[in-house]
């Protein structure tokens, strides 16, 4: 009975390891919600993307570009100063979440 749930703990310990946050977290924390809203397709702004379900690769891309300025059109501004909140990895993490979002 107690091996499972040591295996379990385990584990869990192991991921939180691995990625000091989950993206859920992250998309709170680093302010992203405040913006594309809590199920991440009610943007506060009408002309502000929907970003559920984007293809992970590609919403990475974006960041990146945002973050470093290669990406400099529409709103982009508006989200380029909260990029130095994330890291890479924060930015794949938050990708990767977003993608498996409906
Ligand atoms: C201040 C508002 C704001 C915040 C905060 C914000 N964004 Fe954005 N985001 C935008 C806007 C506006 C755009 C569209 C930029 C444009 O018009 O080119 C955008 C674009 C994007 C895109 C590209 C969408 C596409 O289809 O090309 C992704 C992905 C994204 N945001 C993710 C995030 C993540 C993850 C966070 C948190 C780290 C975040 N955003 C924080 C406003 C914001």
């Amino acid at each position: 009975m107690k091996k499972p749930l040591l295996c379990l703990a385990a584990s869990l310990l192991a991921v939180s390891f691995a990625h000091a946050k989950d993206g859920a977290t992250l998309y709170k924390e680093k302010t992203c919600i405040a913006c594309h809203g809590k199920d991440a397709k009610t943007p506060i702004q009408p002309n502000y993307p929907k970003i559920a379900g984007q293809n992970a690769d590609y919403a990475l891309q974006q960041m990146k570009d945002i973050k470093s300025g290669a990406r400099n059109n529409g709103q982009s501004a508006a989200m380029k100063g909260v990029m130095h909140l994330v890291n890479d990895e924060e930015m794949k993490i938050l990708a990767d979440w977003l993608s498996k979002l409906k």
